[in-house]
């Protein structure tokens, strides 16, 4: 049986990604505050992910049927949308434990309760372009996707030195995406952003991303990890024609 665990799957990408791993056939497990999809092989934790004592009572329990185990930490806020002056600093730091801090810790913890099966595993960081470029009134969020993609590379490295070629790790931008996240930045102004407008007309155009279409690549990854040599890319890279060659059959 294939296992995996994603956190934020009461919403949007991680959502997504659930019903299409379901539809593969895996058993999911869901982290969130809100209740995920209706399956026969999902099965939900209620949890507040930026409850740093909560995240860390958390156990990852024994899978003895497992024949690939993967971690999608995908839970993530934008939070309040101000220049820095301006920021609410409880809500910074609530966006630092949940972006940052969580999967950190999940990580780790995922680590110590898989490593030793010697089958396929995969952790899959949601991360941004927005760890790579400034965005105005963003801050907080830019640096906690940049620090995510920087724990993703040291994770890299340090499984590439320790010769467990069985587990990889990635973080991997989704680009603009149709989910809350989207619409609560639409819902800011020029003075907390000055780029607004421009994502307002995105969505206008119609040309965000689904998270259905996200979700098939986001599977390509956890199916077929060794297609992918860097661990920090971008989703736009992986081509629609590569999703479809490689992509695993809907089993029901
Ligand atoms: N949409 C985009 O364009 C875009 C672009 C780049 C990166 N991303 C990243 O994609 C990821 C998913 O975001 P999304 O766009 O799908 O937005 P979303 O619909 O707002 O999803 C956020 C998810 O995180 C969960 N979450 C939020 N706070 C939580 C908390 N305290 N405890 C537990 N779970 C919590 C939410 O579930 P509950 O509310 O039920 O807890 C929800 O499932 C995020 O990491 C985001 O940074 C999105």
């Amino acid at each position: 049986m294939r296992h995996a665990y994603i956190t934020g799957t009461g919403s949007g990408i991680g959502r997504a990604v659930a019903v299409r791993l379901l539809e593969e056939g895996w058993k999911v497990t869901g982290l969130s505050r809100s209740a995920g999809p209706v399956h026969e092989r999902y099965t939900h934790i209620t949890i507040d992910l930026s409850d740093e004592a909560a995240v860390m009572h958390f156990v990852f329990p024994p899978l003895p049927d497992a024949t690939r185990i993967v971690l999608v930490n995908n839970a993530g806020m934008l939070g309040h949308i101000a220049h820095t002056a301006q920021a609410d600093a409880a809500q910074q730091a609530t966006l630092f434990r949940l972006n940052v801090t969580t999967p950190v810790l999940l990580t780790g913890a995922f680590l110590r309760a898989y490593q030793a099966m010697p089958v396929p595993q995969v952790i899959l960081n949601v991360s941004s372009g927005a760890g790579k470029n400034p965005v105005d009134g963003w801050g907080a969020y830019c640096a906690s996707k940049a620090a995510l993609d920087m724990h993703t590379r040291v994770v890299d490295t340090e499984l590439r030195m320790s010769g467990k070629a069985h587990i990889r790790i990635f973080a991997v931008a989704p680009g603009v995406v149709d989910t809350p996240m989207q619409a609560h930045i639409r819902q800011s102004s020029p003075e907390q952003f000055s780029r607004v407008e421009e994502f307002k007309n995105w969505h206008h155009e119609g040309i965000l991303l689904s998270p259905e279409e996200t979700a098939l690549k986001y599977s390509l990854v956890l199916n077929h990890p060794e297609l992918f040599e860097q661990p920090v890319f971008a989703a736009k890279e992986i081509q629609t024609d590569q999703v479809h060659r490689f992509n695993t059959p809907i089993h029901q």
